[in-house]
């Protein structure tokens, strides 16, 4: 199992580029299989999640070339659904991420049927899918949840209003899936307004559907007969990555420049960096920042978009393990997202949580030690208190960065990280 080993004690200096969007190219791959012909779709990022659906499309006999497209480390994909059949899908590959539930509603939208198995992703809390079938329900779907498989058929869907109980990011993407190919007007209120579902109306109108307000809490989405294809996308970029950089720098004491953003994007996590005294400057598609000694102590609320994001807080609870006092973090998107509490104890971190709510006395530094990233983010929060911490940090656990990091060594050690991977 490969590890990674980080050394701290250097600040992170140079300029490193933001990848393509993961939750937006989880998104785009499988709404090209809405379209009768082939879209393409560049700026994805080299990470295994893309891998991982572009498997899960080439199982349901979708044609998926997907490789460098000779633009740093971004990749291209090819998707030609001429030979889509709605085949049952492995158990397995559904079960590497969160994202593949989107082909219930791309599945739907198609042939008015689809069996999925519960999908995986990170261990961040219960992460029910009740407001999904409630989207698919409205459009007319009978759903059914059997052996671990959601089950959905409709006759015909039909437009129809969904009020979101809560603010969800893949409720909201899989019911504009589902409503793009049927009839009449769908209407969701309580929409979540994240940048990657404006990418994702922008693929879709551009290959043809009709939707509106994305970016705002009511979408409409008025059914087409079809989607002919032909469709060139470039995904936008990953504000939680560029995010990761930001508080890597700020922990370091290094300055970063983090290319390829935009800064819109990333306001609530500048204006968080910057309350704890980092130096954060915003020019064009980059952003700036300067670390400049020890943080102060922040509260962080986590919040859907544009409040500040879930996935960033765990990067962020790793900064302000060293502040020079006590920082409140509550998290009110993912109720079990405290899991790297326990690792960043194991390093020196003075953290206590209670329910959604964790506490952390800064220290004057941590110290290296063994610990495991357990999902996606904590190591990524783990990754830079290794960066931050007095000799070395051996994580393991890689395969969940690398589900959603492109390229982890390779860019922090660009910008001066004494980062390494060992099997
Ligand atoms: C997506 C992102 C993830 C991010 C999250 C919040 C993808 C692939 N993943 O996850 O990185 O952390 O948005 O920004 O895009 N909920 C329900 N019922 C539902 C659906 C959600 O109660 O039917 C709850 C969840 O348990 C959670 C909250 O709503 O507490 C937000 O979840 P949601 O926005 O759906 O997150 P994901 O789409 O899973």
């Amino acid at each position: 199992m490969a590890k990674l080993l980080a050394t701290g004690g250097r600040p992170l200096t140079g300029r490193v580029r933001a990848g393509g969007r993961k939750n937006s190219a989880v998104a785009v791959l499988p709404a090209a299989l809405l379209a009768d012909g082939v879209t393409v779709i560049e700026n994805l990022p080299d990470i295994q999640d893309v891998w991982v659906y572009a498997e899960l499309l080439r199982s349901l006999g979708v044609k998926v070339d997907l490789g460098p497209s000779g633009n740093g480390e971004a990749l291209r994909a090819v998707v030609d659904p001429g030979g889509l059949t709605p085949h049952s899908l492995s158990e397995a590959l559904v079960k590497r991420m969160r994202a593949s539930y989107y082909l219930i509603g791309v599945l739907l939208a198609r042939y008015g049927r689809a069996e999925v198995p519960f999908p995986g992703g990170c261990d961040i809390g219960s992460r029910p899918i009740d407001q999904h079938i409630k989207g698919f329900r409205a459009l007319g779907a009978d759903v059914r949840v059997e052996k671990g498989v959601v089950k959905v058929r409709a006759s015909k869907l039909v437009g129809a209003p969904v009020y979101l109980d809560v603010v969800s990011v893949g409720a909201t993407v899989n019911i504009m899936l589902a409503a793009t190919l049927a009839e009449g007007t769908t209407v969701i209120e309580n929409a979540a307004k994240e940048p990657h579902i404006v990418d994702l109306a922008n693929f879709l109108n551009a290959a043809g559907a009709k939707v509106k307000g994305a970016g705002t809490d009511v979408i409409k989405v008025t059914g087409v007969k079809r989607l002919p294809g032909g469709t060139l996308h470039s995904i936008i970029p990953d504000e939680i990555e560029a995010a990761t950089f930001m508080v890597g720098a700020a922990a370091t004491g290094g300055e970063v420049i983090v290319e390829n953003v935009i800064p819109k994007h990333l306001e609530a996590v500048s204006a968080k960096l910057i309350e704890t005294g980092a130096t954060v400057e915003e020019n064009g598609d980059y952003i700036l920042v300067r670390g400049n000694g020890r943080p102060r102590p922040v509260t962080v609320k986590t919040l859907p978009y544009p409040g500040f994001p879930t996935d960033a807080q765990q990067q962020m609870t790793a900064l302000l393990s060293v502040a020079s006092g006590t920082s409140v973090i509550t998290e009110t998107v993912h109720e079990g997202r405290f899991k790297h509490a326990d690792e960043l104890r194991r390093m020196g971190c003075n953290i206590t949580v209670e329910g959604r709510t964790a506490i952390v006395q800064g220290v004057e530094r941590l110290t290296g030690a063994k610990v495991k990233a357990t999902d996606l983010r904590a190591g990524a929060a783990l990754v830079l208190a290794g960066l931050m911490a007095e000799g070395e940090t051996e994580i393991s656990g890689v395969e969940h960065i690398d589900r959603g990091y492109e390229k982890v060594v390779e860019k922090f050690t660009s910008i001066g990280a004494d980062l390494r991977r060992v099997e």
